[in-house]
């Protein structure tokens, strides 16, 4: 059974602040364990409020950055300086200040024609540096839409259901950035040792009551595939997206 923790903090800068310990927390224990950190990063908006946050603190100085793989959880069929790219995102507001060696940065090959052998590329590319099979990543971030949506995992979409592959491409997803993606399957999330959603914002609050206290229908709910075999599974939320919930966390 997965072990969920709960946390909701203040605001938005409150959460990342906390995240971005939880990174440095995590990546000095995988270190210490097996002399590597490998860590997913999401695209979105809060997302980059906790790079940022990285990029600017102390905290940047404690991640053991020369043993540190990164990896995304999803990506566009964007070329990597689009405005929509999350590789983009990620390396702007974090990976350009900070010490990590550049073949130790991952990106999806999302300008390929054609995304399905991208999709079996970058399998091939998490299972040469991600120990485990399945490859279980030390730390995988993950944002959760308005729609229940994560990583690029939507409502009633083929990917839900791709249980044969670890990554995967996609149709054309239904919110904007209407465009095919590229996203980590279900079950290459849940092998992880550490899933962190991080979820602020009131529009998320309605569909976040759903997936955590509702009856379970992954189909219209992806977010809720998202279940550790053997990890944590850790919420860390803002009030504004936790003011639907009704019982009381933490
Ligand atoms: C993407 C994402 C996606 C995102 C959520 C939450 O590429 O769009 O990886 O799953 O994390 O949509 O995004 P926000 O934090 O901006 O709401």
């Amino acid at each position: 059974m997965t072990d969920q923790r709960i946390q909701i903090f203040a605001d938005v800068s409150e959460l990342a602040a906390a995240v971005a310990q939880q990174i440095v927390t995590r990546a000095q224990a995988a270190v210490a364990d097996h002399d590597r950190f490998t860590i997913a990063l999401s695209g979105g908006s809060t997302p980059r409020a906790v790079f940022e946050r990285l990029a600017a603190s102390l905290l940047k100085e404690q991640l053991p950055w020369a043993k540190t793989y990164v990896f995304w959880g999803d990506d566009r069929a964007v070329p990597p300086d689009h405005p929509d790219s999350n590789y983009r995102m990620a390396s702007e507001s974090l990976l350009q200040h900070v010490p990590l060696p550049k073949e130790q940065i991952k990106p999806i090959l999302t300008q390929c024609d054609d995304l399905d052998a991208a999709a079996q590329h970058y399998e091939r590319v998490i299972q040469s540096f991600v120990p485990g099979s399945p490859p279980c990543f030390d730390l995988i971030l993950l944002g959760m839409g308005p729609d229940g949506h994560t990583a690029s995992l939507f409502p009633h979409s083929p990917a839900l259901a791709v249980t044969n592959a670890l990554v995967t491409a996609t149709p054309v997803a239904p919110l904007k950035p209407h465009m095919r993606r590229i996203t980590f399957t279900a079950t290459l999330i849940n092998a992880a040792a550490e899933v962190v959603f991080l979820v602020a914002g009131a529009d998320k609050a309605g569909r976040l009551a759903e997936v955590l206290e509702g009856p379970q229908a992954p189909d219209t709910l992806p977010a809720q595939l998202v279940r550790p075999t053997n990890g944590v599974l850790s919420w860390m939320i803002d009030q504004a997206a936790a003011q639907e919930l009704k019982h009381s966390y933490g």
